[in-house]
């Protein structure tokens, strides 16, 4: 597993967990992440574990739920995501009722029973050992409390207008690389498809998963900008052994601001990929 911030540095391009990476991410699906966050169904008074929080952007959201008596706390590896948690706590209204703890997820130093929800945000992509951190979650989940996942399912990532066949090129390509040679440390692209199954496996009861469409259209905030751009280029990365430079040369062409070919200014511009929410009773 993950031992350092440093090492989960995207090799192949992307920081898919640096600050600056996550709060993009953040901004640019604020609106949807509040929707799933109501779908939780919390209610004030509930305490809460956001396992994997990073820099507790999700951990906030948490928190506007269970105020005023309730309690979040956030639990992250990363000296450096816990250490801006907590930098950015210091102005954060909800500052009462949130925590923040540099803890690895396999083993958090929570006594047994103790959450109401334990929310595993944008974190499964980078799990091997599946049951054993769901071992985990349940073993600090009160009995009749829930485990909530959060993340994407990499198989649908539409970019409007650019030609459908050279955007499945690049989707097929970075796929077929992921498979023949998985990223280390892992990163599942597709792991949003096996939530469903991996909570009914691991014997949580009342299992239900939701897919949210996150769609973006013009004018795209700058946040947005680089976050479609760079999951863009993190494809055409990772699936440049499969790919024509032809193919690379129009894929990127698409994303440059300078190329008459860029799209993210475009009025018809449709962005579209696909979040997934399995949540399951201990
Ligand atoms: C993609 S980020 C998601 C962060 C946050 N949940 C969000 O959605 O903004 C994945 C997080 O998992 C954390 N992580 C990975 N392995 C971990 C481990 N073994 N223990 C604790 N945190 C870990 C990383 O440091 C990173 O913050």
């Amino acid at each position: 597993m993950l031992e350092t911030n440093q090492s989960l540095k995207g090799e192949k391009g992307l920081e898919l967990t640096n600050v600056e990476w996550l709060l993009d991410h953040h901004k640019t699906k604020l609106q949807e992440r509040g929707e799933t966050v109501d779908d939780l169904n919390l209610k004030p008074g509930d305490v809460v574990l956001d396992l994997g929080c990073g820099p507790g952007l999700w951990t906030h959201l948490l928190a506007e739920k269970v105020k005023p008596n309730g309690r979040v706390i956030g639990v992250d590896f990363s000296p450096d995501l816990i250490n801006y948690a907590v930098e950015n706590l210091k102005k954060d209204p909800l500052s009462n009722i949130i925590e923040f703890q540099k803890e690895n997820f396999h083993d958090v130093p929570f006594d047994n029973d103790t959450f109401d929800l334990v929310f595993f945000g944008n974190c499964f992509a980078y799990v091997t050992d599946y049951f054993k951190i769901m071992e985990e979650m349940r073993r600090v989940t009160k009995k009749g409390g829930r485990i909530a996942a959060k993340d994407f399912d990499g198989g649908l990532f539409i970019v409007h207008p650019i030609e459908p066949q050279l955007s499945l090129k690049i989707l097929a390509a970075a796929a077929q690389v992921l498979k023949e040679n998985p990223p280390e440390p892992l990163f599942d692209n597709f792991v949003g498809r096996k939530m469903q199954g991996l909570f009914l496996q691991a014997g949580l009861k009342d299992v239900s998963t939701t897919s949210y469409a996150i769609q973006k259209l013009s004018p795209l905030i700058p946040e947005a900008k680089r976050y479609i751009t760079g999951n863009a280029e993190w494809h055409a990365k990772i699936g440049t052994p499969y790919l024509s430079e032809e193919d690379l040369k129009q894929w990127r062409a698409h994303f440059d601001p300078n190329s008459d070919n860029y799209i993210l200014d475009l009025e018809e511009f449709y962005f579209c990929m696909l979040e997934v929410l399995t949540v399951g009773t201990v």
